[in-house]
């Protein structure tokens, strides 16, 4: 193998131009392909900026001109020469004019044939992808992802800093936080049968932080959750986190946006107008059956509830009782949703605990539907006037006693519709501000109620008395944004007074002990003095995600984990050797 000796790297290999016509050079690289025509021989070289072309013609040396025969795809390669003008331009590339007319060749590396052609786009899957991650991460789509990334957090590094946030480090190993998913933890091997969490979020660190009178802080921070994956979510993933100090909800949402305005203007020279639509989450659900919702679309909801009170169909008049019934009209939507696609969205909408999907198709030919023999034609003509129904259009309706079943069912079908039928356009950037969630939800499974945010969200100040009463009508000062249809940041007003999160953790249902035990430094904190305060974090790999329009976190993350959460490129997580769980006092009970 050749060494680098005497030569360094003049450019990387995508910053040649025309201006370089005439000079010495020095490129290095992997060989992206080898066109061999005898006298003529051309290798493309690639590195994370772009493609220079070597060139080898009858004019070069014999014993140099068979060496570059010798190369294939992956080599890792040192090439000197001078840069000279192409025969052929190709514009393709913004190297295309220029080429590098090779007198020094030096093979750093060779390469087995990679499992799968390093291309831009690729069609391999994504398995093999990820075994073989260091080579997925050569194409230019993954080095893109990975560069975007990069820029967008060193935006946030700057624009918070010159808005007088600092950048503190918090602990990896911390008390668990509990933030709705389950911990990871890390056994202690000097504190026997104790362990760490990893945090879940920096939340009680940043707000300590706040009463210390850091005043602004940020971090970019790894969280680990222990929750099912989907395309949006892995168990480890990076927050922009910030809290801030003598601040309301109105305060932390401008900064944001600033921040949001300055990231797409810098990175995609897109204006994002500010500020932001603020719509509050009753709003939300009702038109959109979504917290989170995506309004680069219409297909909203409908109300029908109240034109079905007496009707005598049981499915719907049913629902009516604790619940209610819902529709969308799909406008034109008769030509391309035939009765067999109708019938994949009923199974659709029965993975969101649906019962059912009723369905009126309006067509030129005459009309066909699963509900309406069942209504008056007073009901059948109030309905398809609240919904502007016409010939072309279909009527989807959802009934259900649990309100949440049917806004969940048709708040995804809405999504589902969108991209079945092409509605969605590209490149548009729709952000707006959940507010006014409720303070708490109830859980069927532990039978009380939950905080919606986290238990240090502080309640709306006209519910305030009612925190015992009806926990249930309270509201929170917390805040969602949300970009096409995806949660990327959510935060809140956080509690500041001792004596309110005593009674938060009362209204959860936790007694005074395990309160004692879990949040005693909290708890006592409150008692030295903290400042109203309050903050966000952003998902930055959702962010990036979104900005990038893929469709899964794992393109934007150089080393992700998969559906189990394990790394297919590493094999991990792996049972570790006996001699280390001795050390740590643990012993493994497998169920069988
Ligand atoms: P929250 O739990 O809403 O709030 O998280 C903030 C943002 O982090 C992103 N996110 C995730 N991204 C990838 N994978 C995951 N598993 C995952 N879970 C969450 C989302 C989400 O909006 N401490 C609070 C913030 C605060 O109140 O300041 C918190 O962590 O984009
Ligand atoms: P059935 O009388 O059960 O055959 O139902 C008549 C129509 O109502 C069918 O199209 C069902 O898919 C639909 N349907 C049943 N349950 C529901 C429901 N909960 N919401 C909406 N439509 C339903």
């Amino acid at each position: 193998m050749d060494t680098m000796q005497g030569l360094r790297r003049t450019k990387y290999c995508g910053a040649f131009t025309a201006e370089d016509i005439g000079k010495e050079a020095v490129a290095c690289g992997w060989v992206q392909k080898i066109r061999d025509k005898g006298m003529l021989v051309f290798i493309d070289l690639r590195d994370r900026t772009g493609i220079l072309q070597l060139a080898f013609d009858d004019a070069s040396d014999a014993k140099l001109r068979q060496k570059a025969q010798t190369v294939r795809s992956e080599f890792v390669l040192m090439a000197k020469g001078v840069i000279r003008r192409r025969e052929s331009v190709n514009t393709e590339i913004p190297t295309g004019e220029v080429e590098l007319y090779v007198d020094d060749l030096r093979i750093l590396a060779k390469s087995q044939t990679p499992p799968f052609e390093i291309t831009d786009k690729t069609n391999v899957k994504e398995e093999l992808r990820l075994r073989y991650r260091y080579l997925d991460l050569r194409r230019s789509e993954m080095q893109h992802a990975l560069m975007m990334r990069h820029k967008i957090v060193k935006v946030a590094r700057d624009y918070y800093d010159e808005n007088g946030f600092l950048e503190i480090e918090t602990p990896n190993l911390i008390k668990s936080t509990p933030e709705g998913a389950r911990d990871y933890l890390v056994p202690s091997r000097v504190n026997p049968g104790c362990f760490y969490a990893l945090p879940q979020s920096p939340q009680l660190y940043k707000q300590l932080l706040m009463l210390s009178g850091y005043d602004r802080y940020m971090q970019v921070a790894r969280c680990f959750r222990d929750e099912d994956l989907r395309a949006d979510r892995q168990p480890e993933f990076t927050q922009i986190d910030l809290e801030m100090s003598f601040v309301d909800e109105e305060d932390v949402m401008t900064v944001n946006e600033g921040f949001i305005k300055r990231v797409f203007r810098e990175i995609l020279h897109v204006d994002i107008p500010t500020p932001f639509l603020r719509m509050p989450y009753a709003q939300a659900m009702e038109r959109f059956g979504s917290d989170k919702p995506d309004t680069r679309f219409g297909l909203e909801l409908q109300d029908l509830s109240d034109l079905l009170a007496n009707c005598e169909f049981k499915v719907f008049r049913g629902a009516l009782e604790g619940g209610s019934v819902r529709a969308i009209n799909v406008k034109g939507g008769a030509d391309k949703l035939s009765r067999k696609e109708i019938d994949k969205l009923v199974d659709f909408v029965k993975t969101y605990r649906a019962k059912g999907l009723a369905y009126t198709r309006l067509t030129a030919e005459g009309e066909s539907s699963s509900y309406e023999k069942f209504l008056t034609p007073e009901e059948k003509a109030a309905i398809r006037e609240r919904l502007d129904a016409q010939t072309g259009d279909v009527i989807l309706i959802v009934a259900d006693s649990k309100n949440q079943v049917v806004f969940d069912s048709l708040g995804a079908l809405r999504c589902e519709l969108a991209r079945k039928l092409g509605l969605i356009p590209k490149g548009v950037y729709n952000f707006l501000w959940v507010t006014k969630f409720p303070l708490f939800e109830y859980s069927e499974e532990e039978n009380r109620f939950v905080a919606k945010h986290h238990p240090f969200t502080h309640p709306a100040l006209e519910d305030l008395d009612k925190l015992e009463s009806d926990p249930g009508s309270c509201n929170a000062r917390a805040y969602d944004m949300v970009l096409n249809g995806c949660e990327v940041g959510g935060g809140s007003i956080r509690i500041h007074d001792q004596e309110l999160q005593a009674r938060m953790f009362k209204a959860l249902g936790l007694d005074e002990q395990t309160v004692q035990e879990r949040f005693g430094f909290l708890m006592d904190a409150f008692k030295y003095g903290a400042p109203p305060h309050g903050g966000m974090a952003y998902g930055l790999d959702r962010l990036v995600m979104l900005m990038l329009e893929k469709d899964s976190i794992r393109d934007v993350i150089a080393f992700p984990k998969v559906q189990n959460a394990s790394e297919l490129m590493t094999q991990c997580p792996s049972p570790v050797e006996e001699k280390n769980l001795r050390e740590l006092c643990i012993k493994v009970d497998l169920p069988e």
